[in-house]
């Protein structure tokens, strides 16, 4: 079984398969192509590095590829710091040619049948667009910022002090550093990826047509005697006033935060400095004497879709103790359009299907966007997304559902 069993059709003529060998390089051609991009011979190399090609599907014409998709195997920390096996979809694309027939429905189809069979408890991905994947169970888990400011009004409100360095290395002496600062930040925000050998690789290789015209990656590590609690990966952008360019500012300790955020806003020579993804909760504003000057963008990051929906309730934490009965509708996703009861608590959680009266409905989309905290249900509510069959229960599940901090995902796949 390769797909969701209730299988959907390819539109006629289209033919939905796995990715054979050889297909590689056609594969990313065709995949550069449906979002306008050119395709390096460096970036199929890059790509070859996190690549799995048993996760991969095309959607072929005769013997055209008019659709790709794929997934990665990027475990996600849900709350409690658990990692629970996730499908990280990406590569989608239909040809302009080809597109509103049904071929992404059915591309998607095998590749949550082809999730599902694997076990994932989540899906992830970065959408193009807001309205597409709703349709398939996705909801908007992790809400992110574009920030940027000029450095002449990046003052702080107080003197910045903290114990450790600030080193820069390059990527082989920095890697041990990034990885352990890395793993301490994950295992307390919901959404970052844990992340194997092969990913950082593919993350400090840093080939060129990655670049845009500006400097390569420069690491700047924070230790506080030998462990590194934190980390600020950036470019320098000459063409742009000079600006300083963060790709990542990961830190386990609010020192190294404070450190980090110091060095980066004071880099001489700089006009702006920008970071395209931060959770809107990151303390940095507070920090600031004319915070107004940060310019903020909302905006959405990762969709997650609960593959199971029962597992994924079992394998977080909660923030208050409580039991609650979920009614999940699932039209695309069959197996979980149930009811379940969830008993659960700071140390964890027992989740079963019922047929007792449920507390709280919702789709599956809006269940995964309230998953890992980013959203609240009362919100849901005013939005009329979720109803209430139990008065009181959405109150109840949000004291259970939202943790300290806001999720977030540093990075794209
Ligand atoms: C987005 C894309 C993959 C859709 O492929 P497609 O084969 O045209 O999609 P389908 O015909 O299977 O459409 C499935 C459903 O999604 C809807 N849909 C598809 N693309 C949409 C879009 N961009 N905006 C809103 N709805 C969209 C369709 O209307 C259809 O709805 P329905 O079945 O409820 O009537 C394709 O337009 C594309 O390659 N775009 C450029 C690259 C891109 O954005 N990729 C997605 C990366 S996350």
């Amino acid at each position: 079984m390769s797909s969701t069993s209730k299988r959907v059709n390819a539109p006629e003529g289209i033919e939905v398969r796995q990715l054979k060998d050889g297909e590689f390089e056609p594969f990313f051609r065709a995949v550069d192509f449906g979002f306008g991009n050119d395709t390096p011979q460096s970036r199929i190399d890059q790509e070859r590095r996190i690549f799995e090609d048993d996760r991969a599907f095309v959607a072929l014409d005769g013997d055209q590829i008019v659709g790709t998709t794929a997934a990665e195997s990027v475990p996600m920390t849900v709350p409690g710091g658990a990692a629970v096996p996730t499908a990280g979809i990406a590569y989608v694309g239909v040809k302009p040619t080809h597109r509103r027939r049904g071929i992404l429905r059915a591309m998607m189809d095998r590749q949550l049948g082809e999730s599902r069979e694997r076990g994932d408890v989540l899906a992830a991905l970065w959408p193009s667009e807001t309205p597409i994947y709703g349709r398939f169970g996705f909801g908007m888990a992790v809400p992110m910022e574009h920030w940027s400011i000029p450095r002449s009004h990046a003052e702080f409100r107080e003197a910045v002090d903290f114990p450790g360095r600030l080193t820069i290395m390059n990527p082989a002496d920095a890697l041990p550093h990034l990885q352990h600062a890395y793993e301490a930040a994950r295992l307390v925000w919901p959404g970052m990826l844990s992340r194997g050998t092969d990913w950082w690789g593919f993350l400090l290789a840093d080939p060129e047509h990655e670049r845009h015209g500006a400097t390569p990656k420069i690491h700047t590590v924070y230790r506080d005697g030998d462990a590194c609690e934190g980390y600020v990966t950036y470019r320098i952008n000459p063409k742009d006033g000079p600006s300083l360019e963060i790709e990542e500012l990961v830190w386990a300790t609010a020192a190294a935060h404070r450190a980090l955020w110091n060095y980066c806003l004071s880099v001489d020579l700089m006009e702006t400095i920008r970071y395209w993804n931060l959770p809107p909760d990151d303390p940095l504003p507070w920090m600031l004497h004319d915070s107004r000057r940060l310019r903020r963008e909302p905006t959405d990051g990762v969709w997650i879709k609960l593959m199971d929906v029962r597992a994924a309730l079992a394998a977080r934490t909660y923030s208050a103790e409580g039991r609650i009965v979920i009614r999940v509708h699932d039209e695309v996703s069959w197996w979980n359009d149930e009811s379940y009861e969830l008993e659960a608590g700071s140390d964890g959680a027992s989740c079963a299907a019922t047929n007792k009266t449920p507390d709280i409905e919702l789709s599956a989309a809006d269940l995964a966007a309230a998953y890992l905290g980013g959203v609240s249900f009362t919100n849901l509510l005013a939005a009329r997304r979720v109803d209430e069959t139990t008065s009181g229960a959405l109150e109840r599940a949000d004291r259970m559902f939202i943790g300290e901090r806001m999720p977030w995902c540093p990075e794209e796949f």
